[in-house]
Formats: structure tokens, sequence, C-alpha cells
């Protein structure tokens, strides 16, 4: 068990090149399990969540060996088609497999996932989609049983709402389905495009990835392929505001300001400067932030809901008062009261938080409540006065890779500690530039 510590107060500043996408390398990596053959991915982060793919991955029987960020599949010899409860609970997108094991075997037996707090999560609609192609699913003893019927056949799927994972788990399995499948009103994450492009390098005949309207031909077998994942716009939007919160000037490279497009323009309204030059953007922060009019979540293109607890800390310094709308998750405040701690003033009611920007945060204990919002409390410590110790870092390993090497690279001022062992802590001191 360990905690980040953080002395608040240095002006990040520097360049750093940007990780690969979590939300794209873990959907990708469950579509290897298609693919009878050899796969390797490169860009792949080194993540509890990639970790924990891999472990299910292997559970399945497949081969996979990791060199630095590359890992290669190798799904030829794929014996099981279950993925056993504890595993599914350990992560949101070991749902995504259901699509790629059922097309690869024809059945498939999970339970429902695990994965951040952030709302109900249901998975009706993933269920609804496999059942839209022929799939006959059972739901009993907190299992469930997904079995072809006579033959995985294409249709027209109809999203009530362009969710992610259901969306993915339509594309794996009309892939392999006989015939065509059109996917209306689906997800158009640039996660949902780099899937695409993955598979139709495998063989796969899809069209119209980042639309709301997906079709998919289907096709009798993929072979392997390499490809390399995207660069993780939320980790961006991450050190872009680590930047902006502490009066920095950052530059990332390789972030794909396409991706940020719903991003860049509110960290201009907080009075941030924004340079692009090709795929890389500098943010130069100014003397003081500026309150943010609203910030609304919305499916992509709009603006992304696991970048609104990171906003959250940026607004709660800005001169102003600032309204969040979270439209997606049902329950994404609870960074929230972590913030008030440290001398933030927010009110959040339902899917609403007011907030009135203070002059300054102060360092406390807090505790991260799941990936984002643990995040969001980093880059709190990283402009209050004093110390910070934020616990449960197994939350923010889920989706950063080396941050605290990454934030001190920046001129941040953190360090992991040891905290198993309340009495003894032992400190495992990363570079602290004096
Ligand atoms: C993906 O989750 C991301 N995770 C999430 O990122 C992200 O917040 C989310 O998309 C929205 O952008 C990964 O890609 C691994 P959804 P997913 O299905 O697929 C409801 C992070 O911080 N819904 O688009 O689970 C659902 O309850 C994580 O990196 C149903 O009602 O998101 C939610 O309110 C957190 N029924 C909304 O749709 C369903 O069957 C969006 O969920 C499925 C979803």
């Amino acid at each position: 068990m360990s905690a980040f510590v953080i002395n608040g107060g240095r002006r990040l500043s520097g360049s750093l090149r940007v990780q690969g996408s979590k939300n794209s390398v873990l959907p990708i990596l469950a579509a290897t399990v298609l693919i009878s053959g050899k796969c390797t991915i490169h860009n792949c982060p080194r993540l509890s969540d990639t970790e924990c793919t891999i472990k299910i991955l292997r559970s399945l029987g497949c081969k996979v060996y990791r060199d630095g960020n590359s890992v290669t599949v190798d799904s030829t010899s794929i014996s099981s088609s279950e993925i056993s409860e504890e595993l599914m609970r350990e992560m949101r997108s070991s749902v995504v497999f259901l699509g790629a094991i059922i097309g690869r075997i024809g059945e498939a037996m999970v339970s429902a996932p695990g994965g951040c707090e952030i709302g109900l999560r249901p998975i009706d609609l993933h269920l609804y989609a496999v059942r839209k192609l022929g799939v006959d699913v059972e739901e009993g003893y907190g299992r469930i049983y997904c079995k072809v019927k006579n033959k995985l056949k294409g249709n027209k799927i109809t999203f009530s709402f362009p969710s992610v994972g259901a969306t993915e788990n339509a594309i794996l399995l009309s892939a392999t389905a006989k015939g065509s499948t059109t996917i209306v009103n689906a997800a158009r994450e640039p996660e949902i495009i780099d899937l695409c492009d993955f598979l139709n390098s495998c063989g796969a005949k899809i069209s119209g990835a980042g639309e709301s309207i997906i079709t998919v031909e289907g096709v009798e077998k993929l072979s392997g392929c390499d490809h390399t994942v995207i660069c993780d716009r939320i980790v961006s939007a991450t050190y872009l505001i680590a930047a902006a919160v502490t009066g920095g000037d950052v530059e990332l490279i390789s972030a794909n300001p396409n991706h940020l497009n719903s991003v860049l323009p509110l960290l201009e309204e907080s009075g941030c400067d924004i340079r692009i030059r090709c795929k890389d953007v500098r943010l130069k922060a100014p003397m003081r932030l500026r309150r943010i009019d609203k910030i609304v979540t919305q499916p992509f293109p709009g603006f992304p809901t696991d970048a609104q607890a990171l906003f959250t800390t940026l607004v709660s310094i800005a001169d102003g008062t600032s309204v969040i709308v979270e439209n997606i998750f049902e329950s994404r405040f609870k960074h929230v009261p972590e913030l008030v701690r440290m001398g933030a003033r927010i009110r959040a009611e339902g899917r609403v938080a007011v907030v009135d920007g203070v002059d300054r945060l102060y360092g406390a204990e807090v505790f991260s409540p799941d990936l984002r919002g643990g995040a969001a409390l980093v880059l709190a410590g990283l402009c209050a006065n004093g110390v910070t110790k934020v616990r449960n870092t197994e939350y923010i390993d889920r989706g950063y890779e080396d941050f605290t090497d990454n934030l001190c690279m920046l001129n941040g001022d953190i360090i992991r500690k040891d905290i198993s062992d309340g009495r003894a802590e032992k400190k495992e001191v990363k570079t602290r530039r004096n």
C-alpha cells in the first residue's frame, strides 16, 4: 500500500512524451482473442489494468510476452471461454472480452465487471447487442453464460445511448459474423477508431468508425498484425492541467490535439496560452486562472467525463464561480469532499457542482475515490500550500504510467511512499530536485 506525498507550490516546466491510451489498449488486447495468430501491440502503457488484461488473456490460454511497451499476444491455442469472477471484478473493461470470446469460440462465461465506482454501470446494452447477433444469454448465480444459437449473423443494432464498451463489443462480435451489421448511435471516441484500425489491419471490414453509424461486413477469418496504440488524451489533459494549476509551462510531445478539441478551448477560457505544433501541445499558464462558465460532460466529441475531476481541481483555484454538469455517470463527484478538505469551496448535488474559486488550497491527507478523482487530488497537491498525502494510489496506477517520475521530471515535488506498515514507513525516493 502506498501514498503519494506532494510538496506543493512548484511551477511545472519542461516537455513530456505522452503514454499510450489505456482506454484504447484494453479493448485492442481483448480483440487479439478473435485472431488465431500473433499480434504485437506497441505503445502499450505499463498499468495495473493492462497487467490485469494480460492475466485474463493468459487464463484463456493465450501466450503473452511483454518487451518494454510492446506486448505480443499469440492466441493460436486459446483453450478456455471462461473468465473467473475474480478477474472480472478487477476492472470494467473485462466485459469487452465477451464479444471477442464469443466471436472466436461461440460461447463465453463471464460475470458483471468491476471497475471504478462512479455510477451504476449496467451492461444491458452489451447484452442487447450480443442477443441481436444471434446469441443466447443466460444470467444466474452471478454468472452470465452466452452461446451462439446457430451462427453469428449480422444485424442492425440501435443503441439508446452511445456506450463506449457496448459499441466495442458489437464491433468485436460482428467482425466475424455472417453478413453485414449496422451499429446506429455508436460511440465516436478516438479509442473506437483505434480499435477499428487495429481490426481492419487484421483483415476486418469496418467502415464509419468515429461516426454515429458504423458498418461491419463480417469476414471468415482475421490474421495477426502489428499495431501502435494512440496516445492517451486523458493523460494529456492531466499533465496540461498540472501545468495550469501550478502556473507552469509544459509541452506535451505527440499529444494529438485533435483528440483534445473539447478540452483545449476550456483551458484557453481559463486564461491558459495554448500553442500547437503538429502533434505537440504547449501550455503556458496565466498568473491567475479564470473561472470557466460551464463544464458539461458529453459523449465524444463532447467534453470527456474522464477529465471532469481534473477540471474540478483547476476551477477550484480559479477567479470566480464555475458550474460543472456530469451527464455520463451518476456518482462521479466523490473527489469533491476531498478537495473541500484541502480548502476548496464546492457544492455538489446530484449531477451538478458549483465551484467558487479560492486563492489557495492547503495540503492535507486525502483518499483517492477512483482513478480520475485520485489524479485530481494529485493536481491539487501540486498547487497547494504545504504537504499533501494522497492515499489509495492503486486507483491512480490503473491509468497513469510512471506518474511520480513524470511529474518530477517536470519539476514537481512528489514521491511515492510505502505505507503498508504505518509505523515503519519506508521511503521510496524518486528524483527530487533540490
Ligand atoms: C469507457 O467506460 C471508459 N473506460 C471510461 O473511462 C469512460 O468514462 C466511459 O467510457 C465514458 O467515456 C474504458 O474505456 C475502459 P460507457 P464504459 O459504456 O465503456 C451507461 C476512465 O477513467 N451504460 O460509455 O464503461 C453507463 O452506466 C474510465 O478511464 C448503460 O446504461 O462507458 C454510463 O452511465 C472510467 N448500459 C454510460 O452508459 C450499458 O450497457 C456510459 O458508459 C453500458 C453503459
